[in-house]
Order: C-alpha cells, then structure tokens, then sequence
C-alpha cells in the first residue's frame, strides 16, 4: 500500500511524463531485483558486499585469473539465463509502446529491456548475448558459452584458434564503455526534456554522468530508487520506493489522464 506522499509524488511524476515529448529512461541494477538477480551495492544482498570487484570483475583480473572471474559470474549468470522481465521493465516499453518513451539507457547486463520488447536500447556495460575470444577476437554465442560453463565449470576457450579465452562481451573495470553506446546515450541524454532514472546509486563513472547530462541540458529529473542518490538533489521529482510498484502507478496515471 502506497502512502499518500508517494502517490502524490507519483501523480506529478505522471503528470510531468505526460507533458514530455522526448522521454528517456535511465537504468541500473535495482530495477532487476524484483527479477530475482541481486543489485551490487545494497547493504544487505549487493554482490560487492562479499568480493573485491577489481579483482574478480575488472579486465586485469580477468587476464591474470579468469577463473576467479567465471567462478563470480556464475551465480549471476544463472540468475540472468533464467530471469523475467518484472512489471517495472514492462511498464517502461508500454511507455515506449504508448510512444511516450524514446530510448533507455541502461547499465544492467541482464538483456532484461530487450527481452520486455524494447527496441531503442543504449547497453553502456555491454551484455552477455556474444563472447568474444581476447586472443584472436572471434565473437561467439554469449548464452551458450555461459550454459557450457555452468555445466562443465571449466574457464571457455575459444573454437576458432583453439586457445584464447572467451569474454563475455560485458564491460569490466578498466575496459572503455562501447563508443557508440555511450555516444548514443550522450546524445539521448541532450536531447531529452525529461529522463526518468530508475534503480541506480550513481556511483560508477561515466555512467552516473549521463543523468546529470539531461539535467545541464535542461531536462527534468524523475527518480525512482530504494536508496536517496546523489542526483536527487537536481530531481523535480524523487520517489523512495520498489521500481515495480512505482512505475506502473505511473503508467497507470499517464493513461488515466489521456
Ligand atoms: N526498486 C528501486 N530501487 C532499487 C530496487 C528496487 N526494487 N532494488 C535496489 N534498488 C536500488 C538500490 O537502493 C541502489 O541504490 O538500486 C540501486 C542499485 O545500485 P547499484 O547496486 O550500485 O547498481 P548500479 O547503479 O546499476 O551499479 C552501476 O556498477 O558494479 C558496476 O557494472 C556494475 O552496472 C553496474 C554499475
Ligand atoms: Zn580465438
């Protein structure tokens, strides 16, 4: 049950999106919670809490012991190969669908937007549909080399030179966020009058940019996340709460006051 601080603010948050016209969404790890996969940084369940993330999920780690590296995704990925899109990232492509929605910026690479129908779609840390070999660079299937690795355990090699080592194509730490992703999401970022930021602690860079991005350029800023977040300072609107209860009140205003 909603309190009504929050349906107030759920009601000018309905309000704001309804009078946009070029509407993006922002989007990290909380909204997949209620998908069954953990976020990084929540107190209680973030996978940060028990391992070093330079160590088992940065480039450098994953060339010195990808092992340690697949043996940390595993459980992850698990998750991923079986989860479902959640009402909060159902509710996001029936604003996309209902045309109210442009693109979404995501940094989750659960491949959770695309599997709700979204077809705009900017993935900033990659996803985990290919892999591709850091020997020779042959770019395979990413869902059947991660479902050979939860079978067998043993670090994938790659088939085309038989001896380098297959990355999922996610973006670890110390590698560049994918250019035309970024670009993509800079520009959608200027471009918008309102950007509504789900699921996010803003804390990894340059990500965390892109929200403060459409507020320099103008945008309003809808928050919706568990946790306060350094952006809510700049946001017109910040609601504290489940991104899959939150969203489709929203949408359901939307489509009350049209
Ligand atoms: N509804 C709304 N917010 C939620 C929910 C939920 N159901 N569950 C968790 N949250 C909030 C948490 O309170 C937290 O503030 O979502 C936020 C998730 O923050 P992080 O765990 O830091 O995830 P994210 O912001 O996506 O991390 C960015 O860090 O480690 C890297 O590559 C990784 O893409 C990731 C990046
Ligand atoms: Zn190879």
């Amino acid at each position: 049950m909603l309190n009504e601080d929050v349906c107030e603010r759920i009601r000018q948050a309905a309000t704001i999106i309804g009078e946009s016209r070029h509407l993006v969404a922002f989007t990290g790890a909380g909204i997949s919670t209620d998908s069954g996969i953990p976020d990084f940084r929540s107190q209680n369940s973030g996978v940060w809490r028990d391992v070093d993330p330079l160590k088992v999920a940065s480039i450098y780690g994953f060339r010195h012991d990808p092992q340690a590296f697949y043996d940390w995704v595993r459980p992850l990925s698990e998750l991923m190969l079986s989860a479902e899109p959640n009402a909060a990232h159902h509710a996001l492509a029936d604003l996309e669908t209902a045309g109210h929605l442009r693109s979404v910026i995501t940094q989750n690479i659960d491949m959770l937007h695309s599997r709700a129908g979204h077809r705009q779609i900017f993935e900033l840390h990659g996803h985990m549909r290919q892999a591709t070999c850091i020997h020779c660079f042959a770019v395979c299937d990413g869902e059947n080399v991660m479902r050979q690795f939860l079978s067998d355990g043993q670090v994938p090699r790659c088939p085309q030179c038989g001896s380098g080592i297959l990355k999922p194509n996610v973006i670890l730490f110390g590698e560049q966020l994918p250019f035309r992703e970024l670009q993509g999401a800079q520009d959608a970022a200027r471009d918008c009058d309102v950007m509504v930021v789900v699921g996010s602690s803003l804390e990894v860079a340059p990500a965390d940019g892109i929200p403060l991005l459409a507020h320099r350029t103008g945008a309003k800023l809808i928050i919706v996340n568990l946790e306060p977040t350094p952006a809510d300072r700049y946001a017109d609107v910040v609601i504290h709460g489940r991104a899959a209860h939150i969203l489709p009140e929203i949408i359901r205003y939307v489509e009350k006051s049209e």
